[in-house]
């Protein structure tokens, strides 16, 4: 049994879908009574928690051989948070894994993890590294770059009211973006294929602006190239004063302005050649998706 933690997520979705059709005997802890229900209706176990609460954990993960955490609180998931989800929460898994006798723990982490990270996120994923690798569990860590999907989501959002998309800063510097397709691809071959243990993968795509994230929605949708754009000052000021309000915007806020000062390209192919055979999806196929 496959204990999948984030498996109403935008990654855990596919890996679901893909363990289910392929009828992989797999269990998801989720906060919601509701997508507990949709889950089951699937075929799906489901244990009803919280990452945060490790008597809930103890309870989803007894009886499962491998563990997939797919989970993140950068999102507008709550009260979720990276400090108590991408890093505590995951600090429970990994206790109650290696209690209950796991063999496998895969954690989906992030490229750029490091203890002095600008993001507190990229920080937090870099503790639950580092707990994973000194757990005793056999293990695979996997650090995909931004989510092609989730940026394209963000960028073409307004495009159906307005006819417009929004792009956060000037929008002109590459960012390494690959599909969530891709990621589950590496997460599935992860799970059977052994020699990908006590392995970290960073696993990416093609470098993109957000510019040309804009331009590809625009060409989708038939639209003129309207563009509404967050100055970056406006940005650096977000990033402080929504916290209160909204410690979600204040995030992206946050992401956003790294994202348009830091260098984050990435040359995915070495990593996508040692490992080799998995697809690798671009901006039409994952546009054609949404
Ligand atoms: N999006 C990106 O650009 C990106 C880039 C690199 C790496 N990643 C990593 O890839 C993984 C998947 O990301 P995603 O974008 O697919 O995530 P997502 O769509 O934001 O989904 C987040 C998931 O986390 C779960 N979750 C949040 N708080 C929880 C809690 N307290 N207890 C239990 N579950 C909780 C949610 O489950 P419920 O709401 O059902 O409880 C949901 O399924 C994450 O580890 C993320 O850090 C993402």
């Amino acid at each position: 049994m496959i204990l999948l933690v984030g498996a109403t997520g935008r990654l855990g979705g596919v890996l679901v879908d893909g363990l289910v059709r392929d009828g992989v005997p797999v269990r998801a802890l989720t906060r919601s009574t509701d997508a507990a229900a949709r889950l089951r209706a699937m075929g799906v176990g489901c244990a009803v928690g919280d990452l945060r609460n490790a008597s809930d954990v103890a309870r989803a993960v007894a009886g499962c051989t491998v563990v997939v955490s797919a989970a993140s609180g950068f999102g507008p998931m709550g009260s979720s948070t990276p400090k108590s989800v991408d890093r505590d929460g995951n600090l429970n898994l990994i206790r109650a894994a290696a209690a209950a006798g796991v063999r496998h723990f895969i954690l989906v982490s992030m490229h750029g993890a490091a203890p002095d990270a600008r993001l507190p996120l990229l920080r937090m994923k870099h503790d639950a590294e580092q707990a994973l690798r000194a757990s005793g569990l056999g293990w695979t860590i996997i650090r995909p770059t931004a989510c092609l999907e989730t940026y394209l989501d963000v960028v073409g959002g307004p495009i159906e009211r307005r006819r417009s998309t929004i792009v956060f800063g000037a929008g002109n510097v590459p960012v390494n973006f690959v599909s969530v397709k891709d990621v589950a691809a590496l997460v599935r071959r992860a799970i059977d294929d052994r020699t990908l243990r006590g392995r970290l993968i960073d696993w990416g795509g093609a470098d993109l602006t957000l510019n040309e994230l804009s331009s590809a929605v625009h060409a989708t949708a038939g639209t003129d190239g309207k563009t509404t754009r967050i100055p970056l000052p406006a940005l650096r000021v977000m990033a402080v004063v929504a916290r209160p309000f909204s410690p979600f915007l204040a995030r992206m806020a946050q992401a956003s302005v790294i994202m348009n000062t830091t260098d984050m390209t990435f040359d995915a192919a070495p990593e996508r050649e040692a490992v080799g055979g998995l697809p690798w999806t671009g901006m039409e196929e994952a546009l054609a998706g949404r």
